[in-house]
Parts: C-alpha cells; sequence; structure tokens
C-alpha cells in the first residue's frame, strides 16, 4: 500500500507492506535507528515514538494507522552544538538535562525517555514528581532506577519554564561526619502510608562521606557526564544493529520444544527450497567442536559441553537449526517447514533427582570435556569442597548450633536490548563479528576453534551495549551468524526476541542451600558452614565460578571473633549439576546474591535467638581490615589460591552511616512506628544486611589501554575494556583526564575493537575501573613523562637555567614550572609532531592485580506488609557503601540505584518457572516483572569512601555490590514487621500469607 504521513516536520510517502509495523519502517525503510526495540510485543516502550504528540509503542502500531498523522522520533530533537560551521540548535533542554543528571547508563531507553518526558512536558509544564513517574512508567529501564531519570524530566520542566537551575553539584562535596536520616526529621513515625511525601523522592546525587580534597583534583571524585551522553540522547546509530549494510541477510533460529530429546532425523529440502531462503544449517552441516559459551579467561575454568548444533537437546528452546533468509518473514516460513523426528528422552527439571543414581545422562556425548571434578556421568558440572579452619571442632565449641535451609530462583539478566549481532567478510576475507557482547576477547579466541579460523582472521567490534548484566558475557549467538555468513558470503544479523531471552539465553543459577552455625552465647560464631545444591541448566557454563563465588564472597564476611578471628572455621560445599532447563550462567552478582540471601537471613535468625542486637552482632563477627581474606588460601577462580590481606574495609562506618539515615534506632523495636493507626491489617518492618564482594579476579584478569596525543593536544584512548552502560569509559576518561592535566572532553575514548584496542577480559567481575583503569593509568603516567621531558626541553630555552621534568606539573591543558612558567600541551604537540626530533608521543599499559580487594555495604530496607493478603510493599531502600574513592559519583550512585532496583526484583517478584513438562512458564515482561519508574521505593546511596592502597587513586569496585543485601534485608524486614520468616525468594504474596499463617498457628 501506498502510505504518506509527517516524520519530523517533513512529509513522506512510500510504498509499503499494509501488515508492516511502525516500528520496522522507521528502522528498516527509514533508516531512524534512534527508534530502539526491545520486545516487539508493546511491553517494553523502547519503541516509544510520538503519533500526533502522544506516546505509542511503534511495534503494536500498524503502519496504515499512521496514514495522515504526525510522527516525531528522537531525531527531530537537539543537535549537537558544536558541530563546527554548521549552525545548529543545540541539544533540547531535555537532552541537556538527562546528560547533566546522570539520567543515561546504556541509553537504550533514553530517546523513548526523552520522547514521554516531551509529550508530558508539552501538556503539563509543571509535573509533580508522582506525574512524572506516571508518564514514565512505560517505559521501562533495567539500569538506572528511575531516579535520575524523573529528576532529569524535572529539571528539564524547570529549564522550560524559564527558571534558573542549579548545577547539578553545585559544590564539590567535603568531608562529612554523620549522615543523618534527612526526610525523616520531618516524618511522622505513627502516620499512616501515603502521609508523606518521601516515599517518592529522589536525589540526583549521593552523599558522601570523602576522605579526599577535591580542590586537589581535576577530574577524578567529579561528577562528569557520561562521555557518549550526546550521542545517547540524541539516539544515534550507535547499538550493534543499528546499520544498514547491502545484501544482507537475516537469521533465526529452531529452537527445540522438547526439554530432552535426540533428534531421529530432520528434514530441511522444503526450507532450503524457499524462495529467498539462503541457507538452511543443521548439525550434519557443521563441524563438530566442543566448547563452552561463557565468556572467560583461558583456560575456561569448567567443563566443554556444548556444540553450534548437537544431534541432541537439553532443553526447551535449544538449537536445533539455522536459517538466513532474505526476510525475517521468509526466515520464520523456513523454520516452519523444517520436519524434524525427535525421540524424547526421560527429563530432570529438579536439581535433586539429577544426582539419584540411575538418573538420565544429560551430557553422553564423548566429546565431553571435564574440568575439575565435573563428572558427567553423574550430571556434575562441577563440585566444589572447601575446609577453612576446623568446622566439626568449632561446632562442637559451639553453645548453640543454627541451621536453616534456603531457596532462591532463577532469574532474567533481562537487559532491555536483546542479543543482537552482525557478522560479514571484509575487503580482506576477514570475518567481522560486530557483537553486543561484555567480553569481545573471549569472542575471538573462544569462537575460532568453532567457526574452523585462526584468530588472526576474526575481528571483533563491540558498539554500545544496551546493558548487558552478565548476560552478555557469554558467545551466546555470534556462531549463529558467522556459520550463516560462512556458508552464504554474505552479512547476517542475528537478534534474539524477547521470548528467545527468556527461553534461550542465560540466566542466575537457582540454588538450595543448608546452613549451619556454631555460636557462644555472647555472640561469638565458632564455625559456619554453608551447602549448596546449584542448578546450572542444560549447560555448565559458568558453573564452577559462580558458585564457587557464592561461598567465597558471601562466607567470607564472618569470620568470628576472639580466637576464632585468627582462625576462622569455615565450610562451603557445592554440587552444581545439569538439569533439563535453559542454562544459568553470569548475573550482575556473579553467584553472590545467591550466597548473602541464606548467609544475612541465618545472621537475623541467630542473632533474635541470642537476643542481641542484629548490627552489633553481625559487626562482632565480621572481617576487618588488616586480617586475611579466609578463603584467599583456599579457593580462587581459575588459578591457584594466594594470601591475600584486606586493606581497607569501611563496614563498621557503613553501618553507622546506613543506619542513621534509615533511622534505624527510631525504628527497630519501636511498636509505635511498627504499627500504623486505624489500619490492623497494615505493619512496617526495617530490617538489615551486610555485604562483600570483590574487585576483579586476582592474577588472572588484565585490562590493557593505549594513549595517543594529537597536534592540538588532546589524546585519544583506546581500552579493550567493556562499557556496557555502566560509564566505564567514562571513569577511565577521568582516570586518564586526571593524570595528564586536561579537561575529560579533551579524552576521545575508543572501547573496543580487537583489532584495534589492546587486550581486555572484558566486562565482568567489578573489574573495569580498578584494573582496567590502573592499565589507564600507567598508560597515561607514560605519556606523562614524555611530555615533561619534551616541555623541559622547551621550557629550558631562551635563557631559563635547565629544569628536570621531574620537578614539572600538569594541569590545565599545559605543563608548568614550579616558579609558574608554562607551555600548553598543544605547543607540545605540535613541536611533537611537526618541529623537531619529532616523534608520537604514545604509550601503552596494561595491569593485572594480585589482590581483589573487598568492597563492603550496609544495606537497609523499610517493607509495608498487608498481613491479611501477603501483600508487601517496600518502602525504601538505603545502601552505604565502601567502594574506595569513587571516581564519579553520577555513575557511581547510578550504578547503586540501578543494581538496588534489579536486586528488588529478585527480593520480591522476579522468577522464572517451568511446568512439569519442562516449558518455561515466563517468555515475556508480562509475565516476567521488572520494576517500572511508578513502582519504586525511595533509593538512597551513601558512600563511605576509603582509600585502597592497591590503586593508584584508591579505587575499589561498585557495580555488583548492590545486588547482595536488598533481598535479605526485606526478608529481615518483612519479618520484623509481621513474624513471617521466609527462606526463599521472591517474596511473594502467596508465600508471605503461608509464612504467616505457620507463625500464627
Ligand atoms: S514495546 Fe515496542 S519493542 Fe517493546
Ligand atoms: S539506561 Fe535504561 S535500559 Fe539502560
Amino acid at each position: 500500500m501506498y502510505i504518506e504521513f509527517n516524520l519530523n516536520g517533513s512529509q513522506v510517502g512510500m510504498e509499503v507492506s499494509a501488515g508492516s509495523t511502525l516500528l520496522s519502517v522507521l528502522r528498516e525503510h527509514l533508516g531512524l535507528f534512534g527508534v530502539k526495540h526491545g520486545c516487539e510485543t508493546g511491553e517494553c516502550g523502547a519503541c516509544a515514538v510520538l503519533l500526533d504528540g502522544v506516546p505509542v509503542n511503534a511495534c503494536v502500531i500498524l503502519i496504515p494507522q499512521v496514514q495522515g498523522r504526525n510522527i516525531e522520533t528522537i531525531e527531530s530533537m537537539g543537535e549537537h552544538p558544536e558541530q563546527g560551521w554548521r549552525l545548529t540548535k543545540g541539544l533540547d533542554p531535555i537532552q541537556q538535562a538527562f546528560i547533566e543528571t546522570g539520567a543515561i547508563q546504556c541509553g537504550y531507553c533514553t530517546p523513548a525517555m526523552v520522547l514521554v518526558a516531551r509529550s508530558l512536558l508539552k501538556r503539563n509544564p509543571s509535573p509533580s514528581e508522582e506525574e512524572v513517574r506516571d508518564a514514565l512508567s512505560g517505559v521501562l529501564c533495567r539500569c538506572t532506577g528511575y531516579i535520575k531519570p524523573v529528576q532529569a524530566v524535572l529539571r528539564a520542566a524547570a529549564m522550560l519554564r524559564g527558571e534558573d537551575v542549579e548545577p547539578v553539584w553545585g559544590a564539590l562535596p567535603s568531608p562529612t561526619e554523620f549522615i543523618p536520616a534527612p526526610d525523616d526529621g520531618d516524618r511522622d513515625l505513627t502516620g499512616a502510608p501515603g502521609d508523606s511525601e518521601v516515599l517518592t523522592s529522589t536525589r540526583v546525587m549521593p552523599q558522601m562521606k570523602t576522605i579526599v580534597d577535591l580542590e586537589t583534583r581535576q577530574s577524578v571524585g567529579r561528577p562528569e557526564p557520561k562521555v557518549d551522553a550526546v550521542k545517547l540522547v540524541q539516539g544515534k546509530p550507535a547499538f550493534t544493529l543499528d546499520v544498514e549494510m547491502r545484501g544482507m541477510l537475516v537469521a533465526k533460529v529452531l529452537h527445540s520444544p522438547f526439554p530432552h530429546a535426540k533428534i531421529k532425523s530432520i528434514d530441511v529440502s522444503e526450507a532450503r527450497a524457499l524462495p529467498g531462503v539462503a541457507a538452511v544449517l543443521t548439525w550434519e552441516d557443521l563441524p563438530r567442536v566442543i566448547y563452552s559459551t561463557a565468556g572467560q579467561s583461558d583456560p575456561i575454568p569448567g567443563p566443554l559441553d556444548s556444540f553450534s548444533l548437537d544431534n541432541k537437546v537439553r532443553f526447551v528452546g535449544d538449537r536445533v537449526a539455522f536459517v538466513a533468509a532474505e526476510t525475517e518473514e521468509i526466515a520464520e516460513e523456513a523454520l516452519n517447514r523444517i520436519k524434524v523426528e525427535y525421540e524424547l528422552l526421560p527429563v530432570i527439571l529438579d536439581p535433586e533427582e539429577a544426582m539419584i543414581e540411575g538418573a538420565t545422562q544429560i551430557h553422553d556425548e564423548h566429546e565431553f570435556v571435564d574440568f575439575a571434578d565435573s563428572d558427567a556421568s553423574r550430571n556434575l558440572a562441577a563440585e566444589i569442597r572447601i575446609d577453612i579452619g576446623d568446622v566439626d571442632k568449632g561446632f562442637k565449641e559451639a553453645d548453640t548450633i543454627i541451621e536453616g535451609t534456603y531457596q532462591v530462583p532463577k532469574v532474567s539478566q533481562a537487559a532491555i536490548e536483546p542479543h543482537a549481532v552482525l557478522t560479514y567478510w571484509d575487503e580482506d576475507d576477514r570475518l567481522v563479528i560486530r557483537t553486543s557482547t561484555q567480553v569481545p576477547f573471549h569472542v575471538r579466541r573462544q569462537l575460532a576453534p568453532v567457526l574452523d579460523l585462526p584468530i588472526k582472521r576474526i575481528r571483533v567490534v563491540k558498539p554500545r551495549i544496551g546493558g548487558g548484566f552478565g548476560g552478555k558475557q557469554e558467545v551466546l549467538i555470534e556462531d549463529v551468524a558467522a556459520h550463516l555468513t560462512i556458508a552464504t558470503g554474505r552479512p547476517v544479523r542475528y537478534e534474539y526476541t524477547r521470548e528467545e531471552e527468556f527461553a534461550a539465553s542465560r540466566s542466575r543459577h537457582p540454588m538450595k542451600i543448608k546452613m549451619k552455625t556454631g555460636v557462644k552465647k555472647d555472640g561469638t560464631i565458632t564455625a559456619n558452614e554453608m551447602i549448596a545444591l546449584s542448578d546450572t541448566g542444560a549447560y555448565g557454563c559458568h558453573a564452577l565460578t559462580v558458585t564457587g563465588n557464592t561461598g567465597h564472597k558471601s562466607m567470607a564476611l564472618y569470620v568470628g571473633d576472639g580466637p576464632y578471628r585468627e582462625s576462622p572455621n569455615i565450610r562451603f560445599y557445592a554440587d552444581v549439576v545439569y538439569t533439563n532447563t535453559s542454562p544459568s550462567g553470569a548475573y550482575r552478582g556473579y553467584g553472590v546474591p545467591q550466597g548473602f540471601w541464606p548467609l544475612e537471613r541465618h545472621m537475623e535468625k541467630i542473632s533474635r535467638q541470642l537476643e542481641l542486637d542484629p548490627i552489633e552482632f553481625r559487626l562482632k563477627n565480621a572481617l576487618r581490615a588488616g586480617e586475611l581474606h579466609p578463603f584467599s588460601t583456599a579457593w580462587s577462580e581459575g588459578r591457584e589460591p594466594r594470601p591475600e590481606i584486606i586493606n581497607t574495609c569501611g563496614l563498621v562506618e557503613c553501618a553507622e552511616q546506613g543506619a542513621s539515615a534509615a533511622g534505624w534506632s527510631e525504628k527497630f523495636r519501636n511498636p509505635v512506628w511498627h504499627e500504623i493507626p486505624g489500619q490492623p491489617h497494615l505493619r512496617r518492618g526495617i530490617g538489615l544486611a551486610l555485604v562483600m564482594q570483590g574487585t576483579a579476579i586476582p592474577y588472572l584478569d588484565m585490562g590493557g589501554a593505549s594513549i595517543k596525543m594529537n597536534d592540538d593536544g588532546s589524546f585519544n584512548l583506546l581500552v579493550g575494556a567493556t562499557d556496557l552502560g555502566t560509564g566505564s569509559d567514562t571513569v577511565l576518561a577521568q582516570q586518564a583526564a586526571e593524570v595528564l592535566g586536561v579537561p575529560i572532553e579533551d579524552i576521545i575514548v575508543y572501547s573496543s575493537d580487537t583489532d584495534f584496542t589492546p587486550f581486555d577480559k572484558g566486562a565482568y567481575a567489578s573489574s573495569t575501573t580498578y584494573i582496567s583503569g590502573a592499565a589507564v593509568v600507567q598508560a597515561a603516567q607514560g605519556v606523562a613523562e614524555r611530555i615533561k621531558i619534551r616541555a623541559a626541553k622547551m621550557l629550558s630555552e631562551g635563557g631559563f637555567d635547565p629544569i628536570s621534568h621531574t620537578e614539572l606539573r600538569m594541569a590545565n591543558r599545559s605543563v608548568f614550572t614550579p616558579d609558574g612558567r608554562s607551555i600548553s600541551l598543544k605547543d607540545i604537540a605540535l613541536s611533537s609532531l611537526h618541529h623537531e626530533d619529532q616523534e608520537q608521543i604514545m604509550a601503552v599499559g596494561s595491569y593485572m592485580s594480585p589482590v581483589s580487594p573487598p568492597p563492603f555495604a550496609a544495606q537497609f530496607a523499610e517493607v509495608l506488609v498487608d498481613i491479611e493478603t501477603g501483600q508487601v510493599q517496600v518502602e525504601r531502600l538505603v545502601m552505604a557503601v565502601d567502594a574506595g574513592i569513587i571516581v564519579n559519583p553520577l555513575t557511581a550512585s547510578g550504578q547503586v540505584e540501578g543494581g538496588m532496583t534489579q536486586a528488588l526484583g529478585y527480593a520480591v517478584c522476579e522468577e522464572m518457572r517451568y511446568d512439569q513438562d519442562g516449558q518455561p512458564l515466563e517468555l515475556d515482561f508480562r509475565d516476567y516483572h521488572i520494576f517500572a519508574a511508578h513502582e519504586m521505593p525511595e533509593l538512597q546511596t551513601i558512600f563511605v569512601e576509603t582509600f585502597e592502597p592497591s590503586h593508584p587513586f584508591g579505587v575499589k569496585a561498585v557495580a555488583e555490590i548492590p545486588m547482595d543485601g536488598v533481598a535479605p534485608a526485606v526478608g529481615n524486614a518483612v519479618l520484623d514487621a509481621c513474624g513471617a520468616d521466609l527462606h526463599e525468594i521472591p517474596l511473594t504474596p502467596e508465600r508471605i500469607w503461608r509464612a504467616l499463617k505457620k507463625t500464627n498457628s
């Protein structure tokens, strides 16, 4: 049909199929890649555009519906104000506000949010926060926790009303002694819910207890805007599939409808004969190469148990065949024409059944490669046995032994950008893989044998990533497109649908965990034991390392007191087993949230049973600075363990600051606060959890960086590190800027491309700011030294005394002598490149850490429980974090807010389940609920700085620790509210109701 409409102010007319969606026309016909998509079923809101000024989801609008109407996309809004001679109007105030408030993380939802905000502010120039949250509620964001987007819209509203707005951070933070509970000063503790403004109030900036005078710093410690923010807020084509290529094919995968079966025969003749089909591949067409899909360093610390295509399927969603066709519709039709005969096999869905003698063997392929103690004949992907001290003796010395069994669910990373890849042969017959991955260098190394290509013939390009959270630390779909490009010689794109994301992606390992703790009457822990049964699903990707971290990074927190502190008794055993469910894998926190749910619920039970103060009891037994990390001599990820002393631990201060901000002393054990006058069915509760994580993997993770000086005194910073929306490119640029004495806009960051950027292990294990940051500092110091040597020579000319380069200082784009003379970086650059003793000033740095300094945190939660229905409303989350020195308070607090929000889903509503036939029950965002803007509690972030001496700027990790404490703090708050003692998350109303019934009976 012929269709006409007004697009961004211009008339458009075109011939398109009447069944096309507005989304496909805008992206594929018109190349408007600012319109994103995350589900194509109308649930995520990433595809929002304005139709006659009203936000609509373009994926559910059919093209005939827009005939004669006005469409606005993000491309209609602001240009970059500094585009040379071209006269541009600059960014829209809404876009500007999103940048200034740090509202952009991965930026995948940002164009939709900006358009929704534009529509709201046209209708209502002075919206309340609640109205802003309502307006944004249709756009799901998995990164931010919505605080900063909400604040951005309120700020933009003020700007559009012509009001002056303060800089987001007017004054730099100064050292603070004590962070009070700011909102609770005015809050009536006896008030009913909803009486207070507090529940929806937002703070853009975190509160901070700083230890470094920021006046002495040029960039590190300052709330710099993200280096990629402008292009993201403009919806520029920055993501993997925001490109067009002539002759590009669309890939689709036939997935298994059965959880466990042999493929007896597969007939693809009809599919291959379909016009428009370029290739159909089955297991018979591909080299049979066994590998692991886990994106990890060499050697992969886990079993090799996967093929690109196999003659057996092991879960509903497993791969059966690949198709490449001219269009998506043809590819779908080709899938329908593939005839497969299956021989059904017994199904194992329960991990306990997997371990029963005689259970069907899920991996019976002769190529299976064991790692450490994996044993395919017992469905065992990994086995861990760690004994520290003498645990049995510790139990004998205890006055009381307390036991409990806990359970955590399988959950999805649910990044809004699905897995996406584009492959093609370049002009040198090298295979280019443009992919949304956290681990570009691992993708190249691991795929080379699978594709039967040498590493040097593969180039992996990582554009912007629309969120990953561990789900993209996997070589998940790159092989599909690559095999099809090899088969056809043509570019191929492949992208998961949201249904594939749920059925055939990776998830957090579900676990059943038994705790047993020996305690003296005074609260001294004498022995602590955790026994985990972890379900890796059909493949063992990350089986050993995720589950190892469950014990390693949670059980290390409590060493005991007195003599037990000197020699703690800790046991962690785990069996990681195969089942016929979708594979588990890496998810932010990497096994540690699974450890802290049982550990911190158990600590709460012990403190209550012994009638001890829950904070004092925890701190009495907790690890301290100067002590040995108890697991450091017992277990490490893929390397032999080596002793590590904890250099810094701000846990006591986190507990004090967090308790103060949460109003703990006024609320805990205060019956007046717990009850709601006139509403006897409601109860308030407060709970806490102490947590720790790690920073990178010692002796294993390596990051590299190179820095090159340009003619104008700016620098190219090339990093292999992978910014998946966290802001790591920005904090790396800040570290370079600090050393080189330039503003951050003089550092041009590029990440990452295996042809151009130095090696980096990728984005995982909370390592980028620390490991890659140290590499950047090393490279910057190399460049700075060359600059100073030249500067010393130039500053000594004209009759001045010779000066040593070691006396010089770099600041304000110049190099200064102690007596105040200076020369600009631009003059030095011109001299070095054009005038005298010409050289390219550049340096490479790389860094591997011998330690993994843990960040620590105290998490507090406040809840309201309806004891008649079991409904729990989390009203407030306060997290006080020691993540070392904070390089960028805006991006770091965004990590904490977004992490707490994901963790809140883990606590109360997210769960992936299967029916008795192994069919997944949650396949879309209707059934799998993630939090929207209007559902959020108040979030408060506090940073308690310490200076970690193993890093030049004193940093530790911040990205993963926010995942760890929310679930147990909420569980403890529910217990505090109503006595419901829950051992399993998520805390659904039904589970709370049943626990209440049990308590009351
Ligand atoms: S709502 Fe359209 S892609 Fe998700
Ligand atoms: S910033 Fe919203 S989805 Fe990433």
